[in-house]
Order: C-alpha cells, then sequence, then structure tokens
C-alpha cells in the first residue's frame, strides 16, 4: 500500500528547507522501501504564504520569500484558513494531510507552535514537528488530543536532532521503562566549552556556533541553558510520563566563572560538560535539571568533543542505553522529520482506520 502524504509546512528557515531537499534527494527510496510520497500543499512564515492543493513550488517561494496575494500575517489564522478550505480538510479527514512544523521555539511559553500543533489535530492532521516546544510545553495534552483523533504527533527532532530517541523507545522497546536520563543535548554549549578548553575565547567559540547556523537565533537560549532545560523538559514528558515545561527544569547555564572552572577542573584531569538529568525522587516526584559538571576523564560524557552530543537512558530490563550523536547539523534535523513522516506511514498501515469525528456534514 503507498501512502501519499500532504504537508503543510509551518516555518520555512533553513531546517524546513534542508528539509524539502532532503524529500526530493530521497524520493526514490521513500517510494521504493516505504510506499511513501509527499506533495507540499502550503508553507507560512513570517513573511509570506503560499497554498493549492495540487502542491506548490518550495523553490520558487524560497527564492520569491513572500506571497503578496496572501499576504503576510498571522500564521494561527492562516492555517486556521487553509484547514477550514474543504480540499485541504478532505485530505486531513482521510489521514494524508501533515502539519511540518518548524517555527522557532518561544521559551517563554512554546507558543504560536503549540496553537498550530493543536489546529492541525483538530481538524485530523498529523504532526511532526522539530521544534522543542509543544512537547516540552504540552506534550500530554497534544499526545492526547492526536490518540483521540487517531492521529500522530511526533518530535524526534526536538532532541539530538534525527538520531532515534523517542522513536527508539516508542518502535524498538517494547514493555521497557525509562526510569531516568542523563546527557549533554547542547551542541553549542559542549563546542563552547571544549574550545575554551583549547584557549579559545568564550566569544569566538560562540560566534562560530553562530556563523554555522547551530546556536538558536537567540543564543542566550543556549547558554543560559533554555535550550537544554527544554530538552530536559521534552524527555521527561515523553519518556518519563512528567507534565512539566523549561521552567520547572532547574536551569545553570555558562557564566563568567566558567572559564575559572574549566582550568580548575582540568588541573584535575576532570572536564566541565553542561550535563542534563531526570528522574524520580524517593517520594515519586519527576525531577530535571541542567547543570555544569565536573566529570572525569573516563566518563562518557567527558569524551564528547565540539558539536557531540549523548544521551543516556536507564531502563528497567536494559540497564543503561547510551545513544551519541558524533554529527550534527542541519541534514541530521532535516532527518528527523523525514523518518516522523516514514513512522507515521508505518502506523497508518498497522492501525485500522480511525474515523475522525466529523467537522460538519457526512464524512466522505
Ligand atoms: N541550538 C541547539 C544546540 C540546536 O546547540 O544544540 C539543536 O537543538
Amino acid at each position: 500500500m503507498s501512502v501519499d502524504f500532504d504537508l503543510v509546512l509551518v516555518g520555512f528557515g533553513n531546517v524546513a528547507r534542508r528539509f524539502v531537499d532532503l524529500l526530493h534527494e530521497q524520493r526514490a527510496a521513500l517510494a521504493r522501501d516505504f510506499g511513501v510520497s509527499a506533495n507540499i500543499v502550503a508553507i507560512a512564515t513570517r513573511h509570506g504564504r503560499i497554498a493549492s492543493p495540487r502542491g506548490v513550488d518550495a523553490r520558487s517561494f524560497e527564492r520569491a520569500r513572500t506571497d503578496t496575494a496572501a499576504g503576510t500575517g498571522d500564521t494561527r489564522r492562516f492555517l486556521r484558513d487553509l484547514l477550514a478550505r474543504e480540499a485541504f480538510a478532505r485530505r486531513a479527514r482521510a489521514g494524508r494531510l501533515v502539519l511540518v512544523e518548524t517555527t522557532t521555539l518561544d521559551i517563554r511559553d512554546g507558543r504560536p507552535a503549540i496553537d498550530h500543533v493543536r489546529a492541525a489535530l483538530a481538524a485530523g492532521a498529523h504532526v511532526v514537528t522539530a521544534n522543542k516546544g509543544p512537547a516540552a510545553f504540552a506534550y500530554a495534552s497534544l499526545s492526547a488530543m492526536a490518540r483521540r483523533a487517531g492521529r500522530r504527533f511526533l518530535f524526534e527532532g526536538a532532541v539530538m536532532d534525527g538520531i532515534p530517541i523517542f522513536n527508539l523507545v516508542h518502535e524498538t522497546l517494547p514493555t521497557v521503562r525509562v526510569t531516568g536520563f542523563h546527557g549533554v543535548v547542547n551542541a553549542t554549549t559542549n563546542y563552547i566549552l571544549t574550545e575554551m578548553e583549547q584557549g579559545r575565547s568564550f566569544a569566538d567559540a560562540l560566534a562560530i556556533m553562530q556563523a554555522e547556523g547551530i546556536a538558536e537565533a537567540d543564543p542566550s537560549l543556549d547558554v543560559d541553558g533554555w535550550d537544554a532545560a527544554a530538552k530536559a523538559s521534552v524527555l521527561a514528558n515523553a519518556l518519563l510520563g512528567a507534565r512539566m515545561t523549561p521552567h520547572d527544569v532547574e536551569r545553570e547555564g555558562l557564566n563568567d566563572r566558567t572559564a575559572a572552572r574549566i582550568a580548575a577542573a582540568a588541573r584535575d584531569g576532570r572536564r566541565v560538560k553542561l550535563v542534563v538529568s531526570g528522574g524520580r525522587t524517593p517520594r515519586g516526584r519527576i525531577r530535571a535539571r541542567v547543570a555544569l559538571e565536573d566529570l572525569p576523564a573516563n566518563d562518557l560524557l567527558a569524551g564528547l568533543e565540539g558539536q557531540q552530543n549523548a544521551l543516556i537512558l536507564d531502563t528497567d530490563l536494559l540497564g543503561e542505553i547510551a545513544i551519541v550523536q558524533r554529527g550534527s547539523g542541519l541534514t541530521q534535523t532535516a532527518y528527523a522529520l523525514l523518518s516522523d513522516l516514514v513512522a507515521i506511514s508505518r502506523s497508518d498501515r498497522d492501525r485500522p482506520p480511525v474515523r475522525p469525528r466529523a467537522r460538519r456534514g457526512r464524512t466522505p
């Protein structure tokens, strides 16, 4: 059985553009090995919007960066109006419409990304997102909404790009319970810490991460530990069943004492890493934190150089499972969206069809 998806891209920055190219590059493999094809039917950014049920040309949109016919404005309203159009609503009801959400993280409350996800699920669309906000702030309610609608809400790209964490646990570890986690999940700060060990200044190292597009648009999100806190919240919510937000995560970032700390740790043969961790307290409460830790040289996390990341899951049946990411970049993040799309096609095939609630009239 083949599955042809119609994709609505909300956010069209570097990740979404790389995703469009990747879809093209992997078109033959997706069709041959998974029976999956994908057609982009809408793109919405702060700068412009374009939509057609027959498909839109992402490359020419990228060049023009704006669609004067649709004008600019609120992506929430654009999405709501789009999903109300019968041609798109029909595809959503058939389980073939997918929202691809790649807007940037708003650390205050995860909006408007959460609103985009809600609108899509309410209309019967699946959702894949590389934005940490929805799962960091509203995992439980969005997952429940997706379950009720018989749709998927997937966010593999939220932590360690396309390296499987959530799909690994959900698809390949039946009955295994994750009881805790710790790791290094922010590339920018790990790069800065590694470079500072070599004598490079904090500012120079950060500038390199900004130039490579790895740092967040607002780099204080990386430096102050917010990006790591958002990832810790996603991990705690999705793997431990927490209902937290990044604001519930105890948080420490890099500061003007970090250089002295790196030097002192080095004298003892140790390395300073920004470590996220999460687990249950003896009273059963789930807690997560982001903190600078001095690690002995033989610790797996201490061995991470530059942009490398790693996550160690504590499990009941398999003990510790370590997942190491040695290459990161746009392709890895874009790949997360592609692998989520394939995960949706698989679950579509495996499950009996679910009929989402009709919005009006008869369900075709
Ligand atoms: N700014 C993030 C990092 C990008 O440095 O890890 C990936 O989420």
